[in-house]
């Protein structure tokens, strides 16, 4: 097994490699530039690097780890016409760029891209590993119809809101892996063990994406830092608070959940303080460490030399600590 940065570097090689800018320009520059904006490439490091872990070769997951990057890319330009956001990776949305109906359109483009990526499969891997896709992109929408409800919604309990982070992000990192270790022809045994690896680091890692979202630094984070605030997005940190706090600032967190102010600045500033005192940071980061230690323990039922097993918890433990 190689270090991340190569499994990274191969990738991203991979990636420049198909990059094409044909006509019509206006469907293809959008998709070239938010795929050259980068990113963590988390999911597609983590294919390749679950095919070595179980024995196999790297090169054999790129297409199937390209196939989950696109997707990744064709959920995000679409999900920030969703949000009404402005940056992503730090430069201005898809969608403000050029317009919505060239971000629907160059989405829908990439969607269609991430499928034909799988062509290169033959037989019962091609099956596999379309059917999971399949499956798991189904989810994620489901995931964000969730998400877009509880934003009008006073009553998401906590268990709703897990599961809608399961679906909307979970779900792609544990396929992302299980891809690997399908290519990788390993057991079934492993690929459930691997993806519930995958599942509980996914949960993990929303959590954080939501807690950087409101605490992340406006300067290197890459998104519109309070996004989810304005966007009255019911998260763990929102959840959790409301559970904390009590009777009137429940009352004021709720009243400041259900408006739209022309300046959000106050908004966000008072609703992080309350975040804050409520001890609710505090519950998140709580419950963040707890998704990667359940994640952990899946790695500890997989019959591998531990020091292999290391790669992925050094993993996990770099990604509780990530400010991007
Ligand atoms: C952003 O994903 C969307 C979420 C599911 C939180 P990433 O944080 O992996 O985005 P990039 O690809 O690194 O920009
Ligand atoms: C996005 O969740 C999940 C998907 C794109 C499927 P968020 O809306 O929290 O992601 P960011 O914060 O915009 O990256
Ligand atoms: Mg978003
Ligand atoms: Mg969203
Ligand atoms: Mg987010």
């Amino acid at each position: 097994m190689q270090s991340v940065e190569f499994y990274r570097d191969e990738f991203i090689s991979y990636l420049e490699g198909k990059v094409e800018t044909k006509e019509p320009k206006n469907l293809y520059e959008p998709i070239n530039y938010i795929l050259a904006l980068g990113g963590k490439r988390l999911r597609p490091v983590l294919a390749l690097l679950t095919a070595e872990l179980f024995d196999g070769d790297y090169k054999n997951a790129l297409d199937a780890a390209l196939a989950i990057e696109v997707f990744h890319n064709f959920s995000l330009v679409h999900d920030d016409i969703m949000d009404d956001a402005p940056l992503r990776r730090g430069k201005t949305t898809v969608h403000e760029k050029w317009d919505i109906n060239t971000g629907i359109l160059s989405g829908d483009a990439m969607l269609i891209n991430s499928y034909q990526f799988f062509e290169s499969y033959a037989d019962d891997t091609f099956k596999e590993l379309v059917q999971l896709f399949s499956k798991t992109a189904i989810e994620v929408c489901e995931g964000q119809q969730y998400d877009v409800d509880f934003e009008n919604r006073d009553d998401v309990t906590i268990p709703e809101y897990l599961k809608m982070i399961e679906y909307k992000t979970a779900v792609l990192v544990a396929t992302a892996m299980k891809m690997g270790a399908i290519i990788a022809d390993t057991s079934i045994e492993n690929q459930d063990l691997i993806y519930q690896f995958g599942r509980n680091l996914g949960i993990a890692f929303q959590l954080q994406d939501d807690y950087l979202d409101a605490f992340g630094n406006p300067e290197t984070f890459g998104k519109q830092v309070g996004g989810d605030i304005i966007e009255n997005k019911k998260t763990f940190l929102y959840l959790r608070a409301i559970e904390l706090c009590d009777s009137s600032e429940k009352e004021m967190l709720q009243h400041l959940y259900s408006i739209e102010p022309t300046n959000p600045t106050e908004k966000i500033t008072a609703i992080k303080t309350v975040f804050e005192q409520s001890g609710s940071v505090e519950a998140t980061k709580k419950e963040i460490e707890s998704y990667t230690q359940r994640a952990f323990s899946c790695l500890n039922q997989l019959n591998l030399p531990e020091e292999r097993k290391d790669v992925l918890r050094i993993f996990g433990e770099n990604l509780m600590k990530r400010t991007v």
